[in-house]
C-alpha cells in the first residue's frame, strides 16, 4: 500500500501571518495521524516562514508513526537534523524568493558536501531522500551521493494543463521509478497533487510514499482535517 505522508507546514503558515499560537500544525499533524496518514512530513526552511525548529521538537516527539523532515543540505540544517532525529531526512533545493519548492536538487553540480552530509545522517540512522525532478541524470547521481531514496517531483505533472503534456510527464515519472528502483533507490513523489490528479501518480511502479501538503490543508478549511486526510487516503487506496 502506498503511504500517505501529510504535510503541515501550511497550518503553520496561517499562524505565522499572525506570530501568535494559533493554528498549532502539531495539532494538524496528531489529527492527521488519527486520520489515517501514514507519516506528517514538514520542511523546515532557511527562513522559518511557516514551521519552527520547536514545531519539529514537538512533532517528533508526538507523532506515532512517522517524521519526514524537509531542509536544505546545508551545515545548520544538517546539525538541527542530528539533534531532532527524524524518520527520514527529504533534502530539497530552497531558494529564499520562491513561493514554493520549485525543482529537485541539481546533483550534477558538486556533490562532495552533500554526500558528506548524507553519510553524516545516514551514520546518525536516519534515511535520506533526495527530492530530485525525474531524470535519469539525478536519479543515477542520487545513487551515487548514497541516498537512501528518492521523491520524484510531480510539480511538472500536476501543473501540466493539456493532457498530451500531463501523459508525457507522467511517461517521465515512470521511467524514472523503474529507474530508481533497478539502482535499488526507493521511490516516493509529490508536490503539486490532489484531489484531481493524485490517482494516476498512484500508479507509477514501485512507488512508496506520497507527500501531500497544500491540497489537503486547503481542504481541511472547509471540511476538517480528518475529513480531508480521509478522502484522500481512500483516492489513494481506490487508484
Ligand atoms: N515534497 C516536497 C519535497 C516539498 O518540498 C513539498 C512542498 O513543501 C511537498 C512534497 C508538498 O507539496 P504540496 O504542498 O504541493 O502538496
Amino acid at each position: 500500500m502506498i503511504a500517505l505522508h501529510v504535510n503541515v507546514d501550511h497550518i503553520a503558515t496561517i499562524r505565522q501571518a499572525r506570530q501568535i499560537r494559533e493554528p498549532d500544525p502539531v495539532t494538524g499533524a496528531l489529527l492527521a495521524e488519527l486520520a489515517g496518514a501514514d507519516g506528517i512530513t514538514v520542511h523546515l526552511r532557511e527562513d522559518r516562514r511557516h514551521i519552527q525548529q520547536r514545531d519539529v521538537q514537538v512533532i517528533r516527539e508526538t507523532v506515532q508513526t512517522y517524521l519526514n523532515l524537509e531542509m536544505a543540505a546545508t551545515e545548520e540544517m544538517f546539525a538541527v537534523a542530528l539533534s531532532i532525529k527524524p524518520d527520514i531526512v527529504t533534502l530539497v533545493p530552497e531558494k529564499r524568493e520562491e513561493i514554493t519548492t520549485e525543482g529537485g536538487l541539481d546533483l550534477t553540480r558538486n556533490t562532495s558536501n552533500l554526500h558528506q552530509g548524507i553519510e553524516k545522517l545516514k551514520n546518525a540512522g536516519i534515511r535520506v531522500s533526495l527530492f530530485i525532478d525525474p531524470a535519469p541524470e539525478q536519479i543515477e547521481k542520487s545513487k551515487a551521493v548514497a541516498a537512501d531514496d528518492v521523491e520524484l517531483h510531480t510539480g511538472a505533472y500536476a501543473n501540466s494543463t493539456d493532457s498530451l503534456t500531463k501523459e508525457s510527464e507522467l511517461a517521465r515519472l515512470k521511467s524514472a521509478a523503474l529507474l530508481a528502483h533497478d539502482l535499488r533507490l526507493q521511490v516516493n513523489a509529490g508536490h503539486g497533487l490532489n484531489y484531481q490528479n493524485v490517482q494516476p501518480v498512484c500508479h507509477l511502479p514501485h512507488l512508496k510514499e506520497l507527500n501531500i501538503g497544500h491540497s489537503i490543508i486547503s481542504r481541511s478549511i472547509f471540511v476538517g482535517i480528518t475529513e480531508a486526510v480521509k478522502e484522500m487516503r481512500t483516492l489513494i487506496q481506490t487508484a
